[in-house]
């Protein structure tokens, strides 16, 4: 089906307590955003989905989850504090300020007058780390989650087995002030990444590379996002970041047009020799084979959580017509979806009833998020589940005290299967493995 218009999906997320703008109740702020329940447990999801893919089931990653806040130096050396600008224009009249690559025509949008002659801006945050405020405390928040990984390459060699090539993976916030945010939580100026380094002998880089490009799209295809609003855009030599030899974006079509999902890039040996030169360490690995000390290059699949649920949530929409009354529910992955299984009871008043569906709820409770809906009809009912994305309607009724078994309607095809209740728990997990 057609993808919904942007504000479909914003209304129906704070409908349903995915994103809520954040401190609404003060008016908001600018290009923030706050996950809300269903949220929460849906990015919970999408981190879990790329972490078990690029760390658990691989032998060659491990994982890291450094801080936010490193050494100032760390900036210096990696470069952003020289290099991570973007060209900035501004309108004489109404003090608009634009990126440069989002209005090519040089003039303003709003009231049409020639805009400035573009200025290179540091999109780095900075703040004063301690009580004294001097310019000996200023850090920065990271503008990605990468250079952790490269200043703690050493920690890893010395801690751990790896042997060339092998992967560090981190999950974590990152943070830019972006010149101009916006369509929805696809460009805020605090976001998550999800970012591997793959570390391979100097000559290995461009098979990682292309093996890195094919590996991460066909996660994106096997969790859901329709082939068809897919596509690689390698970069134009004129748009390469100051570290990369290579970069290759996988962009979706979101509602408002194609953008980038996630970038996998050839860093080379910059990062490390960087910081090798700045700090003074020796950032290498030996190789037994050849009995000398290498300084690998590295791969560098990087994707955003945020843009991740924008994708995923855009994509499961979906609009069908069920005897003339709109129908509206998200074909979320099973193991994506928020919560696993709504629970509803046919009765209130019915001890027997009430205690049965309390009993199921608690034994998918110890497994997955659940609901325990016994409010309204069950038309309602299943209405508010399906724009949640929950996949399993378990609905205990008059029957369930004497045949011990419960009716599972699934979300998409709303078919219906009659399950014993000391099955069910089975009969949701093979739905739901990973
Ligand atoms: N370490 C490489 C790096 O940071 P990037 O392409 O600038 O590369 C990686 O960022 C991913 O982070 C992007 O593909 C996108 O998914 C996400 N991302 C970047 N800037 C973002 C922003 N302002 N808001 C939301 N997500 C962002």
């Amino acid at each position: 089906m057609a993808a919904p218009d942007l504000d479909t999906l914003v209304a129906l997320a704070k409908r349903r307590g995915f994103v809520f703008g954040s401190s609404e109740i003060y008016g908001g702020f600018a290009s923030t955003w706050d996950y809300g329940p269903l949220g929460a447990e849906l990015i919970r999801n999408v981190k879990e989905a790329w972490w078990r893919r690029v760390v658990m089931a691989r032998e060659d990653v491990v994982g890291l989850n450094a801080s936010i806040l490193m050494h100032p130096r760390v900036w210096e050396a990696s470069g952003h504090v020289e290099n991570f600008n973007d060209p900035l224009v501004e309108c004489p009249e109404c003090r608009r300020r634009f990126r440069q690559d989002d209005v090519p025509d040089g003039t303003c949008p709003h009231d049409g007058a020639t805009l400035t002659d573009p200025r290179r801006f540091n999109t780095m945050f900075s703040t004063q780390v301690g009580p004294v405020q001097e310019s000996a405390a200023t850090a920065y928040l990271r503008p990605e989650t990468a250079q952790a990984i490269f200043v703690n390459f050493k920690n890893v060699l010395d801690s751990t087995r790896v042997r060339l090539p092998f992967g560090i993976a981190q999950i974590g916030k990152a943070f830019r002030n972006e010149i101009t945010t916006g369509n929805f939580i696809f460009r805020s100026r605090e976001f998550e990444q999800m970012e591997l380094e793959y570390f391979v002998e100097p000559g290995q880089d461009a098979a990682a590379y292309q093996a890195w490009i094919d590996e991460r799209l066909a996660w994106w295809q096997e969790f859901g996002l329709d082939s068809s609003r897919l596509r690689l855009r390698p970069h134009g030599d004129d748009e390469l970041s100051h570290y990369s030899k290579g970069t290759t974006d996988i962009e979706y079509e979101f509602p408002f047009g194609w953008g980038e999902l996630e970038g996998i890039a050839n860093r080379t040996d910059f990062d490390l020799a960087r910081h090798a030169e700045a700090s003074g360490e020796t950032l290498t690995v030996f190789d037994e084979a050849s009995k000398s000390h290498i300084r690998p290059y590295v791969v560098e699949p990087a994707s955003g959580v945020d843009r991740a649920a924008l994708a995923f949530l855009a994509d499961a929409y979906t609009e069908q017509d069920v005897r003339g009354e709109k129908r509206v529910f998200l074909n979320l992955d099973p193991r994506l979806a928020p919560i696993k299984a709504a629970i509803f009871p046919l009765a209130r008043n019915k001890p027997d009833l009430v205690k049965l569906a309390r009993d199921v709820r608690a034994r998918l409770a110890a497994s997955w998020p659940v609901f325990y809906d016994a409010g309204g009809s069950i038309g309602r009912r299943y209405a508010r589940q399906d724009e949640a994305g929950t996949p399993f309607g378990i609905t205990v009724d008059y029957e369930s005290l004497d045949d011990h078994a419960v009716t599972v309607r699934h979300r998409d095809t709303m078919d219906q299967d009659r399950v014993a209740v000391d099955d069910l728990h089975g009969f949701v997990a093979e739905r739901l493995a990973w």
